[in-house]
């Protein structure tokens, strides 16, 4: 498409910005609430970004042609849809349809979380796209589901996208979006390491001393069989089940099974280990999740996560979420830096991180994969 304008509403730090600018669109207007968010926006961009998309009247938005969302995921009300009132009302959805109504532009592009599809029994889902398609959009019959890892980019981050053309606007009847197959360890973590020898990101000494500990235990066991969480507490103890939910009692049982398969090793580790009574409780938990992919702890991508240490295979990096479990890069004993975040939002070299570094982290973590929304906008201005 040619120049166009578009809006950007809970801008965040413009994951959507980059990508529409990209192909060929001018920010018209931004709304964000966030105050590092609007900092890290305005020194990239330029433009003010700091207002409540409630308090906004639609009339103030400049005119534009495609408006741009990654809106929260809320509940909409029940009762809304029987008493005949807009059960939108309420929600930040609600913000997008009357801005929608009001403008009517062109296209409009939304992303939300995975979960957005299946929401409340699908019902959410269905409120939005019968709002949206009341409105004369045109959208997919069911929810794009896209991850980064589909298009090149080494993060599994499956989100939906909502794209729309107003059908007043096009000759086009439905919409189709080429995805490629969600195949996985097609990519490679490398692709967006910079490389770092800053001692902030180094692991601690304690975690190498865990990480070293389950390296070993890996090591003396079939790796290809451990496709269930290991819980070193339950290695030798006989106790009853029955009263457990049959998930957590199948899981004691597997590793029941795998201390008597491997119990030499097994009783010699925890004798060097010390019953691992140095070890936190939560890290006495752990799930390879690499079969026979890689054969140590330290070719792998490893989180410390509430439920466990986890450790996968380096094609990809987990989803960037709250950014508390900042993933760690095994051979190198470190986690990623804020601007290898960056990288795995596809966001450019130039961009200006915020100086804050646990902003610039959940500010990512927040943002949305500007390889996807590029790759897909570029196909809905193509047939629409
Ligand atoms: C999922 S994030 C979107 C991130 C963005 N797509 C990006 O690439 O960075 C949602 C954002 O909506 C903002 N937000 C929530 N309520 C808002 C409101 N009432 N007005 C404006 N922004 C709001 C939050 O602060 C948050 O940054």
């Amino acid at each position: 498409m040619a120049k166009f304008r578009f809006i950007d509403l809970f801008a965040g730090v413009g994951g959507f910005h980059i990508a529409m600018s990209k192909l060929g669109g001018e920010c018209v207007f931004a709304s964000e609430i966030d105050p590092y968010a609007i900092e890290t926006y305005r020194q990239n961009f330029g433009i003010d970004s700091e207002c409540d998309i409630r308090k906004v009247h639609e009339a103030d938005i400049p005119a534009h042609d495609v408006l741009c969302a990654g809106f929260p995921c809320q509940a909409f009300s029940k009762a809304g849809k029987q008493e005949g009132f807009d059960d939108t009302r309420g929600t930040l959805f609600f913000e997008i349809k009357r801005i929608l109504k009001y403008h009517k532009p062109k296209y409009i592009v939304l992303e939300n979380v995975r979960n957005l599809a299946s929401h409340d029994g699908g019902r959410t889902w269905r409120v939005i796209a019968e709002n949206l398609r009341g409105l004369g959009y045109i959208i997919t019959e069911k929810p794009l589901i896209v991850s980064p890892h589909q298009v090149g980019v080494p993060q599994l981050r499956e989100r939906v996208y909502i794209m729309g053309v107003h059908s007043a606007q096009t000759q086009t009847q439905s919409l189709h979006f080429e995805v490629p197959h969600p195949h996985r360890n097609q990519t490679d973590g490398r692709q967006i390491l910079n490389g770092s020898a800053d001692p902030r990101y180094r692991i601690t000494e304690y975690e190498e001393f865990v990480l070293n500990a389950w390296d070993e235990f890996i090591k003396g066991v079939n790796r290809k069989n451990l496709g269930f969480p290991i819980w070193a507490t339950e290695f030798g103890k006989d106790y009853d089940t029955s009263l457990f939910p049959a998930w957590k009692a199948n899981f004691i049982q597997k590793n029941r099974e795998l201390y008597f398969q491997n119990r030499k090793h097994i009783d010699k580790w925890l004798r060097k280990y010390n019953g691992l009574s140095d070890f936190v409780p939560t890290h006495t938990k752990f799930e390879w999740q690499a079969a026979e992919n890689i054969g140590s702890v330290w070719e792998g991508i490893i989180q410390f996560r509430p439920s466990g240490i986890r450790v996968k295979r380096p094609t990809e990096f987990p989803a960037l979420v709250a950014m508390v479990h900042i993933p760690i890069i095994g051979w190198e004993k470190r986690r990623l830096t804020p601007r290898e975040v960056a990288n795995l939002q596809s966001f450019p070299n130039h961009y200006i991180i915020n100086s804050n570094q646990q902003q610039a982290y959940k500010q990512f973590g927040n943002s949305v994969n500007v390889r996807v929304v590029e790759y897909l906008t570029r196909q809905l201005f193509e047939q629409a």
